[in-house]
């Protein structure tokens, strides 16, 4: 591969060169995700069927290469084949040189996407900071909570009238319901422990064991790419994880045979998480057709102790997220009454996670 190739995919920014009759002739891995292509595809191509909107993207590369004059377009929106849209800033600049024929570079930067990993960092932060709040409110509860116990314990065997013992008891039984709960938010204490695994066994782990609770009532899909590697995890916390959310998916339905889970995973190459790239990243996405994360709870989900459920401890997404930025990841939510999707995003490329 040309050295400049290589340099261009690791840039964020999708580049796209353009010869004199606006043919493609090369495109860094940026823009092929964010074109939804491939350089087989593309090369060779006009630039014309690149996208199919908007209609005046033409007139503005040959603008460019007739007046040799650089341009800018803030906040467009294109419309890929698929039919998606996304928004980019475009800046188009004509290069000519004695020995070479004129050609364009198009930069395209992905407005959604920057919009979207600043407001992910700002919550993932928040939640962080909130977590090891709790963790510190949790050992101070937790530590007169025992001598609370101990107490009773004793007092209960000094007691001379046995049906005192009942004032006693309660107190015991108090103690141990408000440890248990402690315990709950203090969530998952192992460290980690990451082996090389293969996370689709992760996943059909997961289906098993949601197949058996919901006693064979959930349809799941895969949608699975095969050529994804083995990376570094802990097996046991990230079936933690994937099963909290897979459980949520269930929960969330009005009746579980209604239930349809799609379970997809991709690679995805260039990717900025918790302020550091990575090369490659192993995104999954668990999908269910329920009715969805009401608005309003939308940015609050993943903070403990928020439930929409009655029964809920609004526990199993802040200790999902917390196993997933442990490993240097990320768990995203993209809600619409009948398709909510959660993406785990796991680096692929990481050598040491991060242990909290
Ligand atoms: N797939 C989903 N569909 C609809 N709502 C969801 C989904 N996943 C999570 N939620 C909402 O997020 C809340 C928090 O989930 P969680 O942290 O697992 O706590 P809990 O399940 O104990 O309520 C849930 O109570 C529910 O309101
Ligand atoms: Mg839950």
């Amino acid at each position: 591969m040309r050295q400049e190739q290589q340099i261009l995919d690791y840039l964020s920014t999708g580049v796209v060169e353009l010869d004199s009759n606006l043919n493609v002739t090369a495109l860094n891995a940026a823009s092929q995700a964010l074109l939804e292509t491939s350089e087989a595809r593309c090369v060779g191509q006009h630039a014309s069927k690149l996208i199919l909107q908007p209609r005046d993207w033409l007139d503005k590369l040959e603008q460019a290469l007739a007046n040799n004059s650089p341009h800018a377009s803030r906040d467009m929106c294109l419309m890929l084949l698929s039919g998606q849209d996304v928004r980019v800033d475009v800046i188009i600049t004509p290069i000519t040189g004695d020995k070479r024929q004129p050609s364009l570079i198009v930069e395209l930067i992905e407005i959604d996407r920057l919009m979207k990993i600043s407001r992910d960092e700002s919550l993932m932060y928040s939640h962080e900071t909130s977590r090891a709040v709790i963790r510190g409110l949790a050992h101070e509860i937790k530590n007169p909570l025992g001598g609370v116990r101990g107490a009773a314990q004793l007092l209960a065997r000094e007691l001379p009238d046995s049906s005192l013992t009942e004032y006693t008891g309660i107190i015991i039984s108090e103690a141990d319901r408000l440890r248990d709960l402690v315990d709950r938010l203090l969530g998952p204490k192992q460290q980690l422990n990451p082996l090389p695994l293969n996370i689709h066994e992760v996943l059909e782990h997961v289906q098993d064991l949601i197949t058996a609770e919901s006693d064979n009532q959930v349809r799941i899909e895969r949608d699975y790419d095969p050529s994804l590697p083995e990376f570094p995890g802990d097996r046991a916390q990230l079936i933690q994880a994937v099963l909290n959310v897979m459980r949520n998916a269930v929960q969330a339905a009005d009746e579980p045979g209604s239930c349809e889970i799609t379970l997809r995973t991709r690679c995805q190459r260039q990717f900025t998480m918790g302020a550091r790239r990575h090369r490659l990243v192993c995104a999954i996405d668990i999908i269910d057709n329920g009715p969805g994360v009401p608005e309003e709870m939308q940015h609050t989900i993943f903070a403990p102790m928020v439930t929409g459920r009655a029964d809920g401890t609004g526990l199993g997404l802040s200790i999902a997220q917390s196993v997933v930025s442990q490993h240097g990841g990320l768990l995203t939510c993209d809600s619409i009454p009948g398709k909510t999707t959660f993406t785990i995003y796991l680096p692929m490329d990481n050598e040491h996670a991060k242990a909290t």
